[in-house]
C-alpha cells in the first residue's frame, strides 16, 4: 500500500525524518517503477490494532490527508479507512487494470509492454525448434494484460479467467497453427481455467487478502498439450518481471495526471473520492466506484480477439 501524507508541505516516509518532503524528494522518479515510499502490500484489518495504529499515526504526524495509490487491496482498505472518518483520496495504480470506473490504472500499460516484448522474442525460437510456447502472465481475476499483450504481441491464442477454456479447442487451433508451417504462442493469464474443470490448478494456500495463490496453469497447460497433440511445448512464466522496470510513456503520463488531479482533490477535501480517466479526461469518483466492483474483460472483447485464434 503506498500511502502519500500531506501536511504544510509533504513530510518524509521514515520515521525522524522530519525534512519536509518537497521537489527535490520527488525530482528524478518519473522513470523508476515500484514503490518510492518503501511501503508494501499488506491488510490493516487483519493485524490486531492495525487500523488504530494507522489513525493514531496520521493524528500525531499531523497528516491531512492520505492518498492511496494501489489496486482492489490497497484501495479497498482506503475506502473502508475513508468510512471510518480517514481522509482519503484514491489512485488507481495496478498492472491488472481491474478497478472500476477508471478506464486505465497506471503500471497496466507497462505490463502489457513488457509481455509484449517477451512474446515477440518467443516467435523466433518457437519457430526455429518448432515448439508451442505457453506464456503465462498476471492476471488473477482479469484478462487484461493476456489480452492487450497477446493481442499486439501476435499470439495465437489467447486464455483467460473470465473465459473457461476448452482444452480440446485448444489443441486443435495448435494443430491448425502447426499445418500452416508457423508454431503456436498461447498467451494464458495466471487465473484462466480449463472449463471441465480436471486440471487441478491451485496451491491451496492463501494471502494477506484471502486470494489463493495460483500455481502454474502455463506449465500443466504445456504438459497437457504435449501429452494430447504431440507436439512438443514449453512454459514460460514471465511472473514479477511484469512489476518492475522503468514505466512506459503511458504510464507516465497517466501517473503525472492522476498525481495533479489527486492534490487538487485534497486541496478541495474530496475526500472519498478516486482519480480516474475517462477517454483522455481525468474525472473523480467515489472510491466505492473504483473498489466496489472487478472490472473484468467483457465477453465482445475476447470475441473480437478469438477471430484471429489458430
Ligand atoms: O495485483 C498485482 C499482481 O501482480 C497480480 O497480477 C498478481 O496476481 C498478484 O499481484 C501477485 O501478487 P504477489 O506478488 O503477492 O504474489
Amino acid at each position: 500500500m503506498e500511502f502519500v501524507g500531506f501536511r504544510d508541505g509533504w513530510r518524509g516516509p521514515l520515521e525522524n525524518d522530519s525534512r519536509p518532503l518537497g521537489i527535490d524528494e520527488v525530482r528524478g522518479i518519473l522513470p523508476r517503477g515500484g514503490t518510492i515510499l518503501g511501503s508494501s502490500r499488506t491488510n490493516p484489518f487483519k493485524m490486531e490494532g492495525g487500523v488504530e495504529t494507522i489513525t493514531a499515526n496520521l493524528a500525531s504526524s499531523g497528516c491531512d490527508a492520505l492518498v492511496a495509490i494501489g489496486g482492489e487491496d490497497t484501495l479497498g482498505v482506503a475506502t473502508k479507512l475513508s468510512e471510518l472518518g480517514v481522509n482519503v483520496v484514491g489512485v488507481p495504480k495496478t498492472i491488472d487494470n481491474d478497478l472500476s470506473g477508471t478506464d486505465f490504472t497506471f503500471g497496466f500499460d507497462t505490463a502489457v509492454n513488457i509481455a509484449m516484448e517477451a512474446i515477440d522474442r518467443l516467435h523466433t525460437t518457437a519457430e526455429s525448434h518448432h515448439r508451442v510456447l505457453v506464456v503465462e502472465v498476471m492476471g488473477r481475476h482479469a484478462g487484461w494484460i493476456a489480452l492487450h499483450s497477446g493481442l499486439a504481441g501476435g499470439a495465437n491464442i489467447i486464455l483467460i479467467p473470465e473465459r473457461p477454456f476448452d482444452i480440446d479447442k485448444v489443441c486443435a487451433q495448435v494443430k491448425s497453427r502447426f499445418a500452416t508451417r508457423y508454431s503456436p504462442i498461447i498467451v494464458v493469464a495466471e487465473g484462466a481455467t480449463p472449463a471441465e474443470g480436471t486440471m487441478e490448478l491451485l496451491t491451496g494456500e492463501t494471502d494477506a487478502f484471502g486470494h489463493v495463490r495460483l500455481g502454474g496453469i502455463g506449465d500443466r497447460l504445456a504438459k497437457e498439450i504435449e501429452t494430447r497433440t504431440g507436439e512438443e511445448a514449453r512454459a514460460v512464466v514471465l511472473g514479477h518481471v511484469q512489476r518492475g522496470g522503468t514505466p512506459t510513456a503511458f504510464d507516465r503520463w497517466l501517473a503525472t495526471r492522476f498525481g495533479l488531479h489527486a492534490a487538487q482533490a485534497v486541496h478541495e477535501q474530496a475526500f472519498g473520492s478516486m482519480v480516474a480517466l475517462r477517454g483522455t479526461d481525468i474525472v473523480r469518483v467515489p472510491l466505492t466506484e473504483g473498489t466496489d466492483e472487478l472490472k473484468t474483460v467483457r465477453p465482445e472483447l475476447y470475441e473480437e480477439a478469438e477471430v484471429l485464434f489458430g
